[in-house]
């Protein structure tokens, strides 16, 4: 049976939802070093507290580290990566606010097709996929290494998933998982009534009638550590949500 034994694991939105409990499971599957990383420096604190006591619980030896970094702050993002050095695994917990700074476009690029995102008057515009590319090109991942993206609203990174695999191939792997709906605390940000509105919707979407647990997930961002095979792949964990 694979472990994690002797790996180092980097979780970006490691403090919260999915993050959390990828952290958890990664420590359970004795990852040797789990590095979080939040913009909040008090939730980044609070989990990794908790990570450390579950540790001494459960008597697993996994070292745990916190950092606050703004996913934002493409500055940020690469001293984050040149201070931790090598790494086995880079999972992506967190795809919605991965996005550096709005780019400048020159007027040249507007007219002949370049950043369709958000563009606004005086040029800039926000885009969704580059903080990903950041992250493939800043890591310092070690051979047999993986990078695991988690996909939102952004349906084109399917095909970001494959170029960076091929790009990277054969020293580091690419994968990415599509969640289906998850309780977790994003879903605390609106009004109980229309939370429940929305999560009984979402429930008769699943052909198993239920959102998913933090925790299920977790279990694809481990099969996608360890499986050195996959690569490439885009997994989705979904409770049967396209075939109800
Ligand atoms: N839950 C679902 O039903 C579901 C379904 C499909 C896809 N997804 C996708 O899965 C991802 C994770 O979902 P979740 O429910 O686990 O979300 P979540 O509970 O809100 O967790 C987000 C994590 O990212 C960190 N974060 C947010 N903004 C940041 C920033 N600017 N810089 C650095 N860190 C930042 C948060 O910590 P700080 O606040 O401390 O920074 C937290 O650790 C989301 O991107 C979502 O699109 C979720």
């Amino acid at each position: 049976m694979t472990s994690l034994r002797n790996q180092t694991v980097v979780i970006l939105g490691g403090t919260s939802g999915l993050g959390f409990a990828i952290a958890l499971a990664t420590l359970q599957s004795h990852a040797s070093h789990i590095i979080v990383a939040a913009s909040t420096s008090a939730h980044v604190s609070r989990i990794v507290d908790r990570l450390i006591s579950t540790a001494k619980d459960h008597h697993l030896s996994g070292a745990v580290q916190g950092r606050t970094v703004e996913f934002t702050n493409e500055e940020q993002i690469n001293h984050f990566f040149a201070e931790i050095g090598d790494v086995d695994h880079v999972i992506i917990a967190d795809n919605e606010t991965f996005k550096p700074p709005p780019v400048q476009v020159s007027a040249s690029t507007r007219v002949f097709g370049g950043g369709r995102n958000s563009l606004n008057s005086n040029g800039s515009g926000s885009h969704e996929y580059w903080g990903f590319g950041l992250v493939a090109r800043q890591a310092r991942i070690k051979t047999g290494g993986s990078i695991c993206l988690t996909a939102g609203k952004n349906s084109a990174l399917e095909g970001l998933t494959r170029g960076l695999a091929v790009d990277l191939a054969p020293v580091v792997r690419v994968n990415t998982i599509v969640p289906g709906s998850v309780l977790t605390d994003v879903w605390d940000g609106i009004t109980p009534d229309l939370r429940d509105q929305l999560l009984t919707r979402s429930a008769e979407g699943v052909l198993l009638e239920r959102l998913g647990t933090p925790e299920e997930l977790a279990e694809a961002y481990l099969f996608a550590m360890k499986c050195g095979f996959l690569n490439g792949e885009i997994i989705h964990v979904n409770g049967g949500q396209k075939l109800a």
